[in-house]
């Protein structure tokens, strides 16, 4: 980052002096008023609940433009990744800084698929659980689980250690999320099959059972790992601040992923696939698309408490890039299954249709976001609903891992502590209860 030659001047209309604050520019997007010296100066904080316009760190992982609907992974667009790279190769992108070329790659493919089991005692820890539990409780348990299994790998300012750390959560976390789901539905555990590819192995580990050879279907292999790539990162998302600020105490990093697992499960994050497709059902049930305008309507009053799942973004006042992406994966699915009048499609492009023309949505840039399409073509895929947040989590690792990683070997670091309005009471006197 560079200092800008200006500088951002605070006056206040009580008297107290002016303050100049520096102002700091990136590669690209929105300079930043540096006002880590605003306390000591003026005895004041800033006041940002939801840091709407709050830079909490420099980073060079990823640049979203809001307005004009880009994601940049390491500089290169989302939509050119999502064509020309395997979701592997996205993920060495992300945590190196640079794709690698062929030899690079094989040599990163072995390393991770040759980390793919996990101690064979962690089946124990799911057991602990009933069989009903929602997998993303147990997915938070299994990834905080491998600080326990994993203590040689716990060192955070040792960069062997970070690095073994990183391929460990990226090769085990398919396994973590299939053995949820085995666990949920009363069947065995696949072991990992190193010699398939990294999405084939974890649709194997889901799907197949020991009664009989199960052959992943390339197309839908494919997409899958399409749709790990469209939800690798994304800055700092809820999720990825959760993994930082946590992480920002020294805590080791399976304990930071886990925090960013527990995280991403809320229906405002990466819950929203999952409350999506509830609420394509729901609508399903209720009349279809007969129902599509009332339920619309229901959505523009504030008192019915009902959201548009799927829709709108922080960030993005334009067409979220991945949900375009993830809207044609859709399509390539539901036809390879020949589920091209899936329902829930149709009701899905019916309610697209019209948050895209009725001002309500408009005027509050209510976009589809990535959850929009993903729960359909993951329903599609054979996965169920409840695992829809674990996928997402399987595949937002890379980016927890990235951003850690970042902040851990960045000299000015350190741990997160914001400061607060006191809105409480003031001092008073606590009497003993014989005079209470
Ligand atoms: C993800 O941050 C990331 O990058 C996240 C993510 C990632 O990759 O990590 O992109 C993944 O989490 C995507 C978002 C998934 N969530 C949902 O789809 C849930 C539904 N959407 C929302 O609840 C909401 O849009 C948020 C949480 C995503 C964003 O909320 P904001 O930015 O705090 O916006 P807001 O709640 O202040 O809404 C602004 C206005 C309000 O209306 P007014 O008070 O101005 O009249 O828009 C309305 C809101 O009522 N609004 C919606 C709406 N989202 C916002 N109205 C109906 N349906 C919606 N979905």
């Amino acid at each position: 980052m560079n200092e800008s030659e200006h500088k951002a001047t605070l006056s206040f209309s009580d008297g107290t002096p002016s303050v100049e604050f520096p102002i700091l520019k990136g590669s690209i997007g929105p300079d930043v008023i540096d006002i880590r010296k605003l306390y000591a100066q003026t005895g004041k904080f800033t006041y940002d609940t939801g840091f709407l316009s709050t830079a909490s760190c420099a980073s060079s992982v990823t640049y979203i433009d809001g307005d004009q609907g880009q994601l940049l992974y390491r500089g290169y667009p989302i939509e050119q990744l999502a064509v020309h790279c395997e979701f592997l190769e996205v993920c060495y992108l992300i945590y190196y800084g640079e794709l690698p070329n062929a030899s690079q790659f094989e040599e990163f493919k072995h390393l991770v698929m040759h980390h793919t089991m996990v101690h064979e005692q962690m089946q124990f820890a799911v057991r602990g659980f009933r069989r009903d539990s929602h997998p993303m409780a147990v997915l938070t348990s299994l990834a905080g689980s491998m600080a326990a299994f994993y203590p040689d790998s716990l060192d955070i300012n040792s960069p062997e250690q970070q690095d073994i750390s990183f391929i460990r959560l990226i090769a085990k976390m398919p396994t973590m999320v299939s053995m949820a789901y085995k666990y949920s539905i009363g069947q065995p555990n696949m072991y990992p099959q190193n010699d398939l590819s990294y999405t084939a192995n974890f649709m194997h580990m889901m799907f197949a059972t020991p009664c009989e050879k199960y052959t992943p279907n390339p197309v839908l292999v494919r997409a899958l790992d399409r749709i790990f790539t469209l939800h690798a990162e994304h800055e700092q998302n809820a999720s990825t601040s959760t993994v930082r600020l946590c992480g920002s105490s020294g805590t080791s990093p399976f304990s930071a992923i886990a925090a960013g697992v527990a995280c991403l499960w809320g229906p405002a994050h990466g819950g929203a696939n999952q409350a999506c497709l509830e609420m394509l059902e729901s609508i399903q049930a209720d009349g279809g698309l007969a129902k599509v305008g009332e339920y619309m309507e229901k959505v523009k009053d504030k008192n019915s408490g009902v959201r548009l799942m799927g829709f709108g973004h922080r960030v993005y006042k334009n067409f979220d890039p991945r949900a375009k992406l993830m809207q044609e994966t859709c399509r390539e699915v539901l036809a390879e299954m020949g589920l091209e009048n899936d329902p829930l499609f149709k009701l899905a492009m019916a309610l697209e249709k019209i948050a895209l023309e009725d001002s309500y949505y408009v005027e509050r840039k209510l976009y589809p976001n990535v959850d929009f399409y993903s729960g359909i073509v993951q329903r599609a895929l054979g996965i169920p609903t409840s695992m829809f947040t674990c996928v997402f989590a399987l595949a937002r690792t890379i980016g927890w891992v990235s951003q850690w990683k970042e902040m851990i070997v960045d000299p000015e670091y350190k741990i997160g502590r914001p400061r607060q309005l006191y809105t409480g009471l003031t001092q008073r006197q606590a009497m003993p209860i014989s005079q209470r």
